[in-house]
């Protein structure tokens, strides 16, 4: 099946009493047994759900994995893939890592004993020198947020297997309608599903979709253990969402190339950064790697703050908010908002100024965002 197919049907039949087309959302938190040896397969919804498993499916198949688990939130995937890393063993990070995994890796994670060192992963020399004995793990996140650095996938794989460790990409900025990390020898694939897969900005979510099954039993055991698994109500309405990616994302990234070059003229605007770009410095690799460039955009104004301050609150269509992937445009300003848990020396290490503004492109008509993001500059 085609991506378009799979993401329609995948998983979804579980109602074999009423043929119900759509997959119900079975609320309930514990399931009866026929006889003290057996039951239908589920017993407690903390380690299995049918909805949740629909979901679960549905995103394995879509990533190309064996197994998938769905969590909570993007955070609790991240903390569910970290999970099998031990006390000693040291990862190697982008240092434009999403603010929220920088602040679990450099503090949570820090204090119970692994060691991360942060670099920027499109220098494949910084990657290799950043290798220590104890290396046991890379983290890789690409488009990278919110500076948009394309990460050469087979090139971070080959260090790692080289080193026999393990590959982790954090997939939300493309979801898999633009790129599928385990076809480039990745282990594990992680997402927000908050973002693209859910696509409505009405939900929290997360996914983690491993390459072979001893991965992810390791990780639906570890998903059991920890309680991360997201509720059947949450899995149903990533669900709903997921069928429709594929569209929306083609219209959401033609859009997000019109901006792009709309702000690359503009005379109050120095850098934009987006893949698309032919002057982006990874534009061939995102061509090489993805199937196209995604609908995020960042770009840094020329005066600083109170340009980057006038275009976010001028502009009338985008919200001024956190979190991207949604069908509304959204702006933001990650110094104080997504980026506000990296600390100033890693924020500086990733490029990331009062200069810089975020761009999540929506679904709107594409004139309409243009003129809007015009007025708010020009304002
Ligand atoms: C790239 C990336 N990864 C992970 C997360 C964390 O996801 P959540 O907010 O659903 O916990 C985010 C949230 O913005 C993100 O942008």
């Amino acid at each position: 099946m085609r991506f378009e197919t799979k993401v329609v049907h995948t998983g979804v039949h579980k109602d074999q009493q009423y043929n119900s087309v759509i997959t119900p959302i079975y609320p309930s938190s514990t399931f009866y047994w026929n006889d003290l040896e057996t039951n239908s397969g589920y017993d407690y919804t903390r380690s299995g759900n049918p909805t949740r498993d629909a979901l679960n499916e549905n995103l394995a198949a879509l990533e190309g994995g064996v197994g998938c688990v769905t969590t909570s939130t993007g955070m609790s995937a991240v903390h569910c893939a970290m999970a099998i890393f031990n006390p000693g063993d040291h990862i190697v990070v982008p240092a434009d890592v999403y603010g929220g995994t920088f602040r679990l890796f450099s503090q949570f994670l820090t204090e119970k004993g692994l060691s991360f060192t942060f670099v920027d992963m499109t220098d494949i020399d910084a990657v290799k020198a950043a290798v220590q004995p104890a290396t046991k793990g890379f983290w890789i996140e690409t488009p990278s947020n919110p500076m948009m650095k394309v990460i050469d996938l087979a090139a971070i794989v080959e260090i790692a297997k080289q080193n026999k460790a393990v590959t982790i990409c954090d997939n939300t900025f493309l979801s898999p309608y633009l790129q599928r990390p385990l076809e480039f020898g990745v282990d594990v694939v992680m997402h927000s599903t908050t973002k693209y897969i859910n696509g409505h900005s009405d939900v929290v979510g997360g996914a983690v979709i491993s390459k072979d099954k001893e991965l992810g039993d390791r990780m639906a055991w570890i998903c059991n253990a920890l309680g991360l698994a997201c509720s059947p109500y949450d899995a149903w309405l990533v669900l709903r969402g997921v069928k429709t990616l594929g569209c929306r994302m083609d219209a959401q990234q033609a859009n997000a190339m019109k901006i792009a070059r709309f702000l690359d003229g503009h005379p109050l605007v120095e850098t934009v950064y987006y893949p698309g770009l032919e002057s982006h410095p990874q534009h061939e690799l995102a061509k090489s790697q993805q199937q196209g460039f995604g609908a995020m955009l960042s770009f840094d104004v020329k005066d600083g703050r109170p340009v980057a301050e006038r275009v976010c609150m001028n502009s009338k269509l985008f919200d001024v908010a956190e979190s991207l992937g949604g069908v509304e445009s959204l702006i933001s300003f990650p110094v104080t908002m997504s980026h506000a848990s990296m600390s100033p020396e890693g924020r500086q290490a990733a490029g990331i100024t009062e200069k810089t503004v975020r761009v999540s492109v929506g679904l709107e008509h594409a004139d309409d965002l243009i003129e809007d993001l015009k007025q708010a500059l020009d304002s």
